[in-house]
């Protein structure tokens, strides 16, 4: 079934950092919202069909930061037309960066990847954990790190145009089992932070993606058999098409946002088969389990796949 979407009203635009811009969003007959779990993000469906995705930052409202792309047609919108007053279809919140129990957290953010953690900088602060947030950004105007450094923990700013760069390396030299370690920014630094803590214990390490890992989606893209179980569709999915193409062309109403692998939208039960898993959301763990998987970037690794829908 497709997600509902709700109204919901840009009640202030706040200039966070240079090219940033937050929003704060009310509901429109002025009840109040649910509080959304640390880590958990809206989709925004903006003018021309666009939907993105944006961490809720909030400290007790729905509140999103948005970095204007140059090229990035959403937040240029945002940016440039959006105004406070105006109404805005949101689905979610949705979690796919669960914040977990631990007693020490390293948080690393590049830029604008530092939204979805500032929530779990204040719940690591209310229960008692002992945090460091390393932010990393290209100069001294850094969003949101006010909010950071006032959220109880020792806060880092590595500036590239400083030479303070972050060292990942040393940074993650040692895994500590009482540790996680959650982080979110550019693709280039999510991949180092991966690599860098490849040794530590499993699980430790979370990410949140915004955009297709890189890689994620290549590969041979070999045909298999779908078979629906519960309405009894099936049909052989071709090189070339998507396992929610060949839904829909069932006439199934599946779900759908970033259709990269990123949001978590488009997620379906598996009852057999194995999955060829292209997505960025699901942990080793969960895709060890076998038991879902994101029909808009991935694939069956075994001959026959049986989908619960
Ligand atoms: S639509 Fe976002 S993960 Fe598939």
């Amino acid at each position: 079934m497709t997600e509902p979407r709700r109204s919901l009203r840009v009640q202030r635009m706040t200039w966070e950092a240079p090219g940033v811009v937050s929003l704060d969003l009310v509901a429109p007959d002025g009840t109040a919202l649910p509080a959304p779990e640390p880590g958990a993000h809206l989709d925004l469906h903006l003018s021309g069909g666009i939907t993105r995705q944006y961490s809720l930052c909030g400290e007790a409202g729905w509140r999103v930061a948005v970095r204007e792309i140059q090229a990035g047609q959403a937040s240029r919108f945002i940016h440039h037309e959006l105004r406070p007053g105006a109404l805005i279809d949101v689905t979610g919140p949705r979690n796919n960066f669960r914040f977990d129990a631990a007693p020490r957290y390293l948080f690393i953010a590049g830029g604008i990847g530092i939204t979805p953690l500032l929530p779990m900088l204040r719940a690591a602060t209310r229960a008692g954990a002992t945090w460091e947030l390393h932010l990393c950004t290209h100069d001294a105007d850094a969003p949101l790190i006010a909010e950071a450094r006032a959220a109880g923990g020792v806060v880092h700013h590595h500036i590239s145009t400083q030479g303070t760069r972050l060292d990942v390396a040393s940074l993650l030299a040692t895994p500590r089992a009482d540790t996680l370690v959650y982080c979110c920014g550019p693709s280039a630094l999510m991949l180092a932070v991966e690599q860098a803590g490849a040794h530590w214990p499993a699980g430790s390490l979370r990410f949140e993606w915004f955009a297709a890992r890189p890689g994620a989606t290549d590969g041979a893209q070999d045909s298999f058999e779908l078979v629906c179980a519960a309405s009894g569709h099936r049909a052989l999915v071709g090189a070339g098409v998507s396992v929610l193409e060949t839904l829909r062309g069932f006439g199934l109403d599946v779900p759908s946002s970033c259709e990269q692998g990123v949001c978590g939208t488009c997620e379906c039960r598996v009852l057999e088969g194995s999955v060829d898993h292209r997505d960025s959301i699901l942990s080793a763990a969960e895709r060890a389990e076998g038991r879902l998987m994101m029909t808009c970037v991935s694939r069956a690794a075994t001959p026959r796949l049986v989908l619960d829908i």
